[in-house]
């Protein structure tokens, strides 16, 4: 079987925070990264749609010859990644693999406490779901966990206001919400991959002794750790550390933004998502 890239996926540019840490991490590798920009954002989305088009997505990169999928977002992760890892991925090709990013942010939380006292933010989607407090329960069952919805979060990182002065309402406010929900809380995670651009602002909204965790190194520490435990795999990944960039929406639109979170001159390419039977 032909080695190909290892895929990641997000609705926009928020995977692009995780991409950045795990090219840091393993720069030998090669990477195929797809942004459903079009149809982003996916956080209130029912999880029919999320699932749906998020299959779309993993489908899309096992044709582009990706063997191995992260779903470099919270709300595909909490919503879809179970359905596609039981149900559609034995029918699709069982020696393929997709891996999310909630599991290893919740492994990693332990060392991040004082207090025992854990916060959540995320989009809509994954703070319904209840993924974290249930993979965060069973790891680490003395934890207590709370959860805040921030539904404006996304949009002002993929309208690029995520550092102008209307942001820090809308940060200030969840952020005031989850601590009054548990005055405990000493440790945040950044439950959203977009989340790590507003950064700057939600450090100056969080009271001193407070930290906010993103999750970006350690995604991209789990799956080196994963590819060290399956050779199987590893040796499916190419490494000539070549990264690709696909949106679904305008790829001129899409190179602005990203060399602008990546730091770097980024030419993405058009990707048309439907169903591969
Ligand atoms: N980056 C996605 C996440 O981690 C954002 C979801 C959205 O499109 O709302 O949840």
């Amino acid at each position: 079987m032909k080695a190909g890239a290892i895929g990641l996926f997000d609705s926009g540019y928020g995977g692009l925070t995780v991409l950045s840490e795990i090219k840091t991490l393993m720069p030998r590798y090669d990477f195929i990264y797809l942004g459903d920009n079009a149809r982003a954002p996916y956080g209130n989305r029912s999880f029919e749609r999320v699932h749906e088009f998020t299959l779309q997505a993993v489908e899309w990169l096992f044709s582009k010859g990706c063997h191995l999928v992260i779903l470099a977002c919270n709300t595909a992760s909490a919503k879809a990644l179970r359905s596609i890892q039981q149900i559609d991925l034995p029918k699709l090709d069982p020696e393929r693999r997709v891996l999310g990013v909630i599991r290893p942010t919740a492994e990693q939380i332990i060392h991040h406490t004082r207090s025992g006292h854990v916060g959540i933010l995320g989009t809509e989607g994954t703070i319904q779901s209840r993924s974290y407090e249930m993979e965060i329960g069973k790891l680490h069952p003395g934890l207590t966990v709370s959860g805040e919805a921030c539904p404006m979060w996304v949009p002002l990182v993929e309208n690029r206001e995520f550092d102008k002065a209307g942001a820090d309402y809308f940060v200030e406010q969840h952020i005031h919400r989850l601590l009054e929900r548990d005055p405990q809380i000493d440790a945040i995670i950044l439950g959203c991959t977009h989340y790590p651009l507003l950064l700057d602002k939600i450090r100056q909204h969080l009271p001193q002794g407070i930290h906010a965790i993103p999750q970006g190194r350690q995604v991209a520490e789990s799956l080196l750790d994963y590819l060290y435990r399956h050779p199987e795999m590893e040796s499916k990944c190419t490494k000539g550390g070549i990264v690709r960039y696909f949106t679904t929406d305008a790829p001129e639109k899409f190179n602005q933004m990203a060399s602008l979170f990546l730091n770097e001159p980024i030419t993405a390419q058009k990707a048309t998502l439907e169903r591969i039977k």
